[in-house]
This record gives structure tokens, sequence and C-alpha cells, in this order.
């Protein structure tokens, strides 16, 4: 996990007046201090209330700290007593809102067509030139129950096709064999409510859906993947969406139906949790980054309103083998969430869109992440190999013809605010160049 980059704090110069220099950091620490405590309660008092605070209200405070105003060091006498006293300091370390940026070269993007409506926490899968974008939120109060088709081929949104009713919207798990899709569990509906085990497929020649047998418990955002004939479904968040769950559990299927009446079970994942990339390569399941907790519904509120809980995001990755062992590789340049279907296969590396990174140390606020990662399969190391129009969670990815192209998701407050904002359906490409 990369360290993140502090702005350190400047030497004093102890040639100057001292008793002045004494008195102006007497009172630059004790305002310091104020503006700190401040912060805290600010982000304490925030830390329950509803989620379209972090989400998608564009009016919540905004509690940014200017890397200008990094506070200089006290003095040198704190240094000395070491470790106690920079313990006692920490909270005083002013962090650029931005300060989780990784290095990366700019891209230039292209902007296509925007799909037919904005949604955060879609899935997507793409059959050749062809990318279906399944549900997620229009708002917290609005859930999308179609697919929209885009066609790589011709840059242009074709074809929308109605999920079943009884379908979750968003925090599914899919995956596809070249003509089916598979849709396990999800949220079903709108704010914070739980998931269901229902699962489905879409046969994207007729358009018609079938049942699946459901899942064994319902999963919140599972990592799925289709993988040697097997519908493999695995950690994700249970019934509360905070719980990680570890069960794995897998079904035979061919041809958009089950070959099996129930799930089996599978070696559990090492690490649960929802908003993973779920991978397979020939006889390699990769599963990359997620977090553990996730919002929850309000206790006793008749809308499952959304309520921000504890969160740990993680840059983990776990291979599985064809002797279902599970191997932990090296981790991601820095922990990412909400990268469910943010990847894309190319040339014996994995290409990973944007997502979430850990919360703000300082304001507690959710931070988005714009860089595009690279995973060498051959060489099991990643790299950052550039950067997205802007930062942005739950992000769509698809690879045609030498361009790397995403759509939809929630994205910035703009450069200098990595805050989730506006919702959006923008699709944006780019030639892509691997070393
Ligand atoms: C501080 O912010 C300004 C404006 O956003 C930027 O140009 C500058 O590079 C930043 N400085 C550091 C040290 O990040
Ligand atoms: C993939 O590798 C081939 C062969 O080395 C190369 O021609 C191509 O440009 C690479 N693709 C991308 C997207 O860089």
């Amino acid at each position: 996990m990369a360290t993140p980059t502090r702005f350190h704090h400047q030497p004093l110069n102890h040639h100057h007046s001292a008793s002045k220099v004494i008195i102006f950091f007497c009172l630059s620490a004790f305002l310091g201090v104020a503006l700190v405590a401040n912060l805290f309660r600010a982000s304490l008092s925030s830390h329950y209330l509803s989620i379209a605070t972090n989400w998608v209200d564009t009016n919540a405070p905004v509690l940014l700290i200017p890397n200008a105003t990094a506070t200089p060091d006290t003095n040198n006498k704190n240094n000395e007593k070491g470790g106690k006293s920079a313990k006692r300091r920490g909270p005083e370390r002013f962090l650029s809102s931005t300060f989780a940026d990784l290095p990366a070269p700019e891209w230039h993007w292209e902007q296509m067509p925007s799909a037919p409506v904005p949604r955060l926490d879609g899935y997507s899968v793409q059959i050749k030139n062809m990318f279906y974008v399944l549900g997620g939120y229009a708002n917290l109060d609005h859930v999308h129950s179609h697919v929209d088709v885009f066609d790589f081929s011709i840059n242009k949104w074709v074809d929308e096709i109605k999920m079943p009713k009884e379908m979750a919207h968003s925090h599914l798990g899919v995956a596809t064999d070249g003509r089916y899709i598979y849709v396990v569990s999800g949220q079903h509906g709108t704010q914070c409510r739980g998931p269901t085990t229902v699962s489905f497929s879409l046969d994207t020649v007729t358009k018609k859906w079938k049942s699946l047998p459901p899942l064994p418990e319902p999963r919140y955002a599972p990592a799925t993947q289709l993988w040697k004939g097997r519908l493999h479904v695995m950690g994700g968040s249970k019934e509360n969406r905070h719980t990680p769950g570890l069960d794995h559990w897998s079904l035979a299927v061919k041809d958009g139906e089950a070959l099996e009446q129930q799930w089996r079970d599978e070696v559990p994942i090492p690490r649960g949790g929802p908003h993973r990339a779920c991978i397979a390569v020939d006889d390699r399941l990769f599963v990359i980054g997620g977090q553990e907790g996730d919002f929850m519904a309000k206790p006793g509120s008749p809308i499952f309103k959304c309520s921000r809980r504890h969160e740990v995001v993680y840059g983990d990755v776990y291979m599985l083998d064809k002797d279902m062992k599970w191997t932990i590789l090296p981790a991601m340049p820095k922990p990412n969430s909400h990268i469910e279907c943010a990847w894309v296969i190319v040339n014996n590396s994995i290409i990973i869109t944007g997502g979430t990174t850990e919360k703000h140390p300082v304001t507690k606020r959710m931070m988005l992440v714009g860089e595009v990662f690279q995973f060498h399969l051959d060489s099991m190391k990643w790299s950052v190999i550039g950067r997205l129009p802007y930062r942005i969670k739950t992000t769509l990815a698809g690879f045609w013809d030498g361009w790397l192209y995403f759509t939809s998701g929630q994205r910035d407050r703009g450069p200098d605010n990595p805050q989730p904002r506006t919702v959006v359906g923008e699709t944006w490409r780019t030639k892509l160049h691997l070393s």
C-alpha cells in the first residue's frame, strides 16, 4: 500500500527574533488545534447524516484544507521528545485534499454519446462490440430497472432491455459467457435496502430472461465471475449491507441455464467485502481491491434511509488457481474500491479505471480515484499508466479496436476536490498505448 505523501513542515529558522517567533507559534498552534477540533466535530456530526452528504448533495459543506496552509512545525524542543509529541501533533498535520492522487501521465480523452440515464453503482459486461450497462441508481430515491446497450463499432446507444421485476437494481454480481449475461443477487430497491438471493440470466440474442437457482444467502456486491463452466460468487456484504461475507459458492451453468439445482460450497475467500473486481484469466481467478463495511439503512427508517458507517478500503489482490488455493499477490498502488466493472483485459494485463480510496484522514470525506492502473499478468506488478478526465467511482469500462472506454458513475467535485458529487452518464474513450 502506498504511503500517502504528506506535506512536510518547514524547518524553523532560529536566527530571527526568538520571542516573536515563540509568540507567533503559540498563536498558530492554538489556532491550529481549534481548527482541527472543529473539523473533527464537523466530521463526527456528519457521520450519521444521510448518505446524500457524501453521494449526491451538492450543498454539503466542504472542509478543504488548501495545500498552502500546511502548518510549520511547532519547535525543535518538541521534536526531541520524539514519538509521544509527534503523536500529539498528528492531527495538526494538514493534508491537501488531493494528497492521495498518484503521479500519472495525462491522457487525451474524447467524449462519446452519454448513456440515456446517469447511473451510480451500475454494472456492465462487454460482448464483442456490444456493451450492456445494467441497473444502477439515478439518485438514492430512484433506481433503474433496465439495461442500456452501447455499440462500440458505431459509438451509439442502440437498445434498452427491461429487467425482471424481482431482479436487484444495484450491487449485482455479473458475468458473461459471450452470449448470456448472468446476474446474481444484489440490492433490490432504493436507498440502503438489503440484498436479495434471486438470480437470472439474459440471452442477449433473444433478450429473454430466465431464473437461476437463488444464491444460498443474500449478498450485496459480491465478487462474481464465470470460470471454467461455473459461476463463482464470493465475498460481498451480508444481509445488513455492512458485515463482510467470506463465503464462496459456485454453480455449473451452460447457455444461460443452471446444470445443477443448488449452489456448491467452495473454498472461502481470505477477506470479504463488496465492490471488488473479479476477473478470470485462463485457469486463474483474480479478486482485486474492495472494502469492508458500507452504508447501512438507518434503524427503523421506513425508506431504509442510508447512513454512513465505518468502512475500510483495501487494495488487496487474491488469486485462486486451478488447485483452488488462494494466493496473495502484490496490492494495488493504493486502496481501491467500487471497481466491479471498471476493468478490461488487454495484452495480458488488467486495466482498472478509477474507484474510491480510503477516506481523507482529517476531513473523513470519501475520496475518489482518477488514475488508470495496469496489472501485468506475467510479472504480477502494478503500474499507474494514466489519468481519467476526472476522478470517478463505479465506472464501467470496455475495450474496443484499440480504444479504452468508460461510462457512468459518480464523479468528483473538481480537480482540487476528490469528494463525490454528480452522478453522470458520460462516456469517454482514449486510444490505449500499453508498453
Ligand atoms: C497546491 O495547489 C496548487 C493549486 O491547486 C497547485 O498548483 C500546487 O502544485 C499545489 N502544491 C502542492 C505542493 O501540491
Ligand atoms: C498489444 O500488443 C501488441 C503487440 O505487441 C501491440 O501491437 C499493441 O499495440 C498492444 N496494445 C495496446 C493497447 O497497447
